[in-house]
């Protein structure tokens, strides 16, 4: 269903707010990407969730919340650290990681004793918790293991026919999911880079580090939840190239043709100053903008992965790119997609 990302339409917004209050799985945009929504006070609702996405039942959901009142319904012993970051952040693509109050069915947060919590900037996302009148739980609304929507048809691609509704707003406007930021331990730990940039932590929280933690699928133990190397991926393996720009490039360049004489389609996701080198090599390319605008780097990169996907390429190539700033999430989300498979060229 069509709905204005700015301005969302009253009689829109409650049939939504309606479908979650019955226990129905709606999904709606957010700034950072496409959630997958549930009433997180029901926990029937809440395995629905699980079951649609096909996520293991380990890997704990982010609640949405409307108002600063709903913090302290869903979240118990708040720190005076969080509310000043909510005071900062949100509404915005910033999740805290606080500690769950019983109302909360455990299976929201994977049966652990904290809870995420985010307050949305999306109009459409916010319309819709004011709305239901209940925390929403919802992850990304793409399968498990999948890249995040970013537009609604990314949305359908994975999810057609395992959902309520679904609230088609246009593109996200950052691409990249929230940062989550665990405010359970004595230091705060950065868990995920995101939409709100570690630089801007720091002001609050000098000491802030990202220590880049996978694991892989198999060994996924639970003490480290969204920390899964294969996430967000495309169906195509991914190679990442990082080091000095005119090695990466000639190490993408012989990649492409050693994977084309083996009869492999080969796609090259890449800033628009790469992509004109490389476009030569009769690959499918994806632009990504300008190098130096991280912004719509960060907007387009989930598209361009389902979109080598469709055009069905078999290895995808890509560069890294600067780790400041937006940088650092999509940084992040690049190693996860080439699932660890970075080969630096030094410098
Ligand atoms: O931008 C976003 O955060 C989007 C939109 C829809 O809000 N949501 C999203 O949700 O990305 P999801 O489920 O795809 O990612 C949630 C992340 C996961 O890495 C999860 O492990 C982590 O947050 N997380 C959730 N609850 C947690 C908890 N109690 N402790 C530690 N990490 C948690
Ligand atoms: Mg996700």
């Amino acid at each position: 269903m069509l709905v204005d990302p700015l301005t969302p339409a009253p009689h829109t917004i409650a049939l939504a707010a309606a479908t979650l209050r019955r226990g129905g799985l709606v999904a709606f945009p957010t700034e950072t990407v496409y959630g997958l929504g549930a009433n997180a006070l029901d926990a029937a609702a809440v395995a629905r969730i699980f079951h649609a996405k096909g996520r293991p039942a380990n890997d704990p959901l982010i609640v949405h919340i409307a108002t600063i009142e709903q913090l302290d319904q869903v979240a118990a012993d708040v720190p005076a650290l969080a509310r000043t970051l909510a005071a900062a952040f949100w509404p915005g693509p910033l999740t805290l990681v606080l500690r769950r109050q019983p109302i909360v069915p455990a299976s929201v947060s994977a049966g652990r004793a904290s809870l995420a919590v985010r307050m949305p900037a999306h109009a459409v996302a916010r319309a819709l918790c004011a709305a239901a009148g209940v925390p929403i739980a919802a992850p990304s609304a793409n399968m498990f293991t999948r890249p995040s929507p970013t537009q609604a048809t990314h949305v359908l691609e994975d999810l057609d026919g395992r959902i309520d509704l679904l609230l088609d707003g246009g593109p996200t406007p950052i691409g990249l999911e929230s940062t989550v930021l665990d405010l359970t331990q004595p230091q705060p730990q950065l868990l995920r880079p995101g939409g709100v940039p570690i630089e801007a932590l720091r002001h609050f929280m000098p000491e802030l580090t990202f220590e880049q933690r996978y694991v892989d699928v198999q060994d996924a133990a639970p003490a480290s939840p969204g920390m899964l190397l294969k996430h967000y991926s495309p169906r195509a393996e991914l190679q990442l190239f990082a080091g000095a720009p005119e090695h990466a490039l000639a190490g993408m360049r012989a990649a492409t043709q050693a994977a084309q004489a083996a009869g492999r389609r080969v796609g090259i996701l890449a800033p628009d100053e790469d992509a004109a080198r490389l476009a030569d090599l009769g690959a499918q390319v994806v632009p990504l903008g300008p190098r130096a605008d991280l912004a719509q780097i960060g907007r387009l990169i989930f598209a361009g992965m389902r979109q080598l996907d469709r055009q069905g390429v078999e290895l995808i190539l890509a560069r890294g790119v600067e780790r400041s700033g937006l940088g650092l999430a999509i940084w992040d989300r690049l190693v996860r997609a080439a699932e660890g498979r970075v080969i630096d060229v030094g410098e």
